[in-house]
């Protein structure tokens, strides 16, 4: 089995500042990781760090067995990593049509499939991307990402903000998208559990460390110590 992503000893930040702080990762072919912990402690930063747009300070960063540290960012999409940022970044004056091909790579996921996958999408086609809604945002950021064929795909908090209906038929997408698929899967949430639901393994950070690593159902299984590791909020605020 191909390893995807390995992530070893990383400290990356913004300029200076160091936010992620000897971190390690992996992702295998096909399998899909959640990536939890409160605001703040670097999920966001973690994800835009594989995309190389952050200052990677030291450690090592492979992906498909090449390191990549040193790989400008637009090559990296090309080569097959996908991300759909946590601020959605459309393009509000395309439209929704527009956005998909700009973004298309050759591979099984055309312009039919988005549409299949998201049918909302192909009767929003000819709207501007600043016409959408919240939720048709996010399925149109999904989609872009899934048009350029990623070998990764990296999801920053995509049931974020939305309303629960909208929720699940995100939901209903990210299963329908990973049936018989060999796409690896980072996905970053604030709804814990309905990651761990999601994903077959996950890790918890605080302050750029890991702090917690395992199969998600441990976690699952055991509210007392995910809501000790995710805490309930409180300290945030
Ligand atoms: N563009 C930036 N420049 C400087 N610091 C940033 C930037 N983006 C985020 N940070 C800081 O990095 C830390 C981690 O942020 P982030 O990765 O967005 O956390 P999360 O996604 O887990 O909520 C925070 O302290 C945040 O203020
Ligand atoms: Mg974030």
């Amino acid at each position: 089995m191909a390893e995807l992503l390995k992530i070893d000893n990383l400290f990356a930040g913004y300029g200076e500042t160091v936010v992620i702080e000897g971190l390690s990762l992996s992702l295998a072919d096909g399998e899909a990781i959640s990536v939890l912990g409160r605001n703040g402690v670097g999920k966001s930063t973690l994800l835009n760090t594989v995309l190389g747009l952050t200052t990677q300070h030291s450690g090592s960063l492979h992906y498909l067995g090449k390191d990549i540290g040193k790989v400008p960012s637009h090559e990296r999409a090309v080569a097959g990593l996908g991300l759909v940022p946590q601020e959605r970044e459309i393009f509000p004056s395309l439209t929704v049509h527009e956005n998909l091909r700009v973004a298309q790579q050759p591979g099984e996921w055309d312009l039919d499939r988005i549409y299949e996958l998201f049918p909302r999408l192909a009767e929003r086609r000819r709207n501007m991307g600043n016409q959408l809604s919240g939720g048709e945002q996010q399925m149109l950021a999904i989609g872009r990402a899934l048009i350029g064929n990623p070998r990764v795909l990296l999801l920053d908090e995509p049931f974020e903000g939305l309303a629960p209906i909208i929720v699940d038929a995100l939901v209903d997408a990210f299963q329908k998208l990973r049936q018989g698929s060999r796409m690896g899967i980072v996905l970053v949430e604030q709804h814990a559990e309905l990651a761990l639901e999601l994903t077959e393994r996950a890790i918890v950070l605080d302050r750029g460390k890991a702090r917690w690593e395992g199969e998600s159902k441990v976690l699952l299984n055991d509210p007392d110590q995910l809501a000790q590791l995710i805490g309930l909020g409180a300290e945030d605020e």
